[in-house]
């Protein structure tokens, strides 16, 4: 099937394209979970551009999980001021002093595990499992959800398809490099599969797209007027 078909052809085009990003363990190198943590909670609603100064201050000032955990709140609101949404910072510094004061500074490796630490919800756990644990885990965010939508030629709009798309997206994830699988979805859906002006003729997938066979990818994934 089609599907099947995703999975390999997504990660021989990461091997090949995948970006330098601060955040992301060289190939080969293990992940460290604290550093992975950080930059999910840092990239929610935040982009990679602006995201980059303020992870690199964080880790220079607070480079282990017990060092952030340590800190005050108000030194830890401070650092983040200009990436929004304080309550990701206060949850931050909340989910540090968790995993120091009651995992021993070790952050849990499964999804379930995860999800236990205050201000972890189901993106940031799937997404630490998997980048961090190698385990079989699924993040979807806004750019997975234009991949899957696009690659299904899901019409029901937004947001009445997430859980369709988030179903279909664990179907698509492998067993072994799950973390890469997901990383190649969030970069290709930035670079490639963009929202207004996909570069459908670059595509490692363009040939298993429904929505492209159909000429429509660029018009998904559709949203529900407000
Ligand atoms: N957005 C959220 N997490 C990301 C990651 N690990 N790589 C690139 N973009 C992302």
């Amino acid at each position: 099937s089609a599907e099947r078909r995703v999975a390999p052809a997504l990660l021989a085009w990461y091997d090949r394209h995948r970006r330098e990003l601060p955040w992301r363990a060289r190939a080969g190198e293990t992940p460290n979970p604290y550093r992975v943590w950080l930059s999910e909670v840092m990239l929610q609603q935040t982009t990679v551009v602006t995201v980059g100064p303020y992870y690199a201050r964080f880790l220079e000032r607070w480079p282990t999980v017990e060092a952030l955990a340590a800190a005050q709140l108000d030194e830890v609101l401070h650092a983040w001021q200009g990436l929004g949404y304080y309550a990701r910072a206060r949850n931050l510094h909340r989910c540090a002093k968790a995993v120091a004061a009651e995992h021993g500074g070790r952050f849990p490796s499964s999804e379930e595990g995860l999800l236990t630490l205050p201000g972890i919800g189901g993106y940031t756990a799937a997404a630490v499992a998997a980048i961090a644990f190698g385990a079989k885990a699924t993040p979807v965010d806004g750019n997975i959800e234009r991949v899957v939508a696009r690659l299904f030629a899901v019409e029901t709009p937004l947001p009445a398809a997430k859980p369709e798309l988030k179903r279909l997206a664990g179907q698509l994830t492998p067993e072994t490099r799950a973390g890469d699988f997901a990383q190649a979805m969030m970069d290709l859906g930035a670079t490639v599969c963009r929202p207004k002006a996909p570069l459908c003729l670059t595509c490692p997938l363009t040939r298993l797209c429904a929505a492209r066979a159909q000429g429509i990818a660029q018009t998904l994934p559709r949203r529900s007027p407000k």
